[in-house]
């Protein structure tokens, strides 16, 4: 027998209401039932970093996460990350910048994590740079040119 629950979820400062099953994943639900598909799945094991968003500014992995988990709390995706005029965030700016992808399918992860690096201050050194990013990979190989975009939007921002 399946069951579904509703959710109200706020995501990127919008309300949302859903009738989910009690197991979907927020991942799931941010993709498949709300079409925010810039969150990327790619490993929904917790190993890859593609899908992380924040919940109430900090950052967690969405394939990790129920859907129900996030009610109450408030969201941001990808999505949610610019300015209402379209003008990029800082860190969007910087991986443009530096050309800081190569496919881009992590960089949706890539930038939601740096966001989070950057306000957590975990940017002092490429070295730590490198280690509190280092829970999302890149396949294509763009490391370099990541951690050259986060230490110049952390340098931006200080
Ligand atoms: Fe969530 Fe890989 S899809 S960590």
């Amino acid at each position: 027998m399946t069951r579904t629950i509703n959710l109200r979820l706020d995501i990127n400062g919008a309300p949302h209401a859903l009738a989910v099953d009690p197991r979907v994943t927020l991942l799931d639900a941010l993709r498949e039932h709300l079409a925010l598909t810039g969150t990327k799945k790619g490993c929904d094991h917790g190993q890859c970093g593609a899908c992380t968003v924040h919940i109430d500014g900090r950052r967690v992995l969405a394939c990790l996460t129920l859907a129900a988990q996030a009610e109450g709390r408030q969201v941001t995706t990808i999505e949610g990350l610019a300015a209402a005029d379209g003008t990029l965030h800082p860190v969007q700016a910087a991986f443009l910048e530096h050309d800081a992808f190569q496919c881009g399918y992590c960089t949706p992860g890539q930038i939601m994590s740096a966001v989070a690096c950057i306000r957590e201050g975990h940017t002092g050194s490429d070295s730590e740079i490198r280690e509190y990013m280092s829970g999302n990979l890149c396949r294509c190989g763009a490391h370099n040119s990541i951690v050259a975009a986060v230490r110049e939007a952390a340098e931006t921002a200080r």
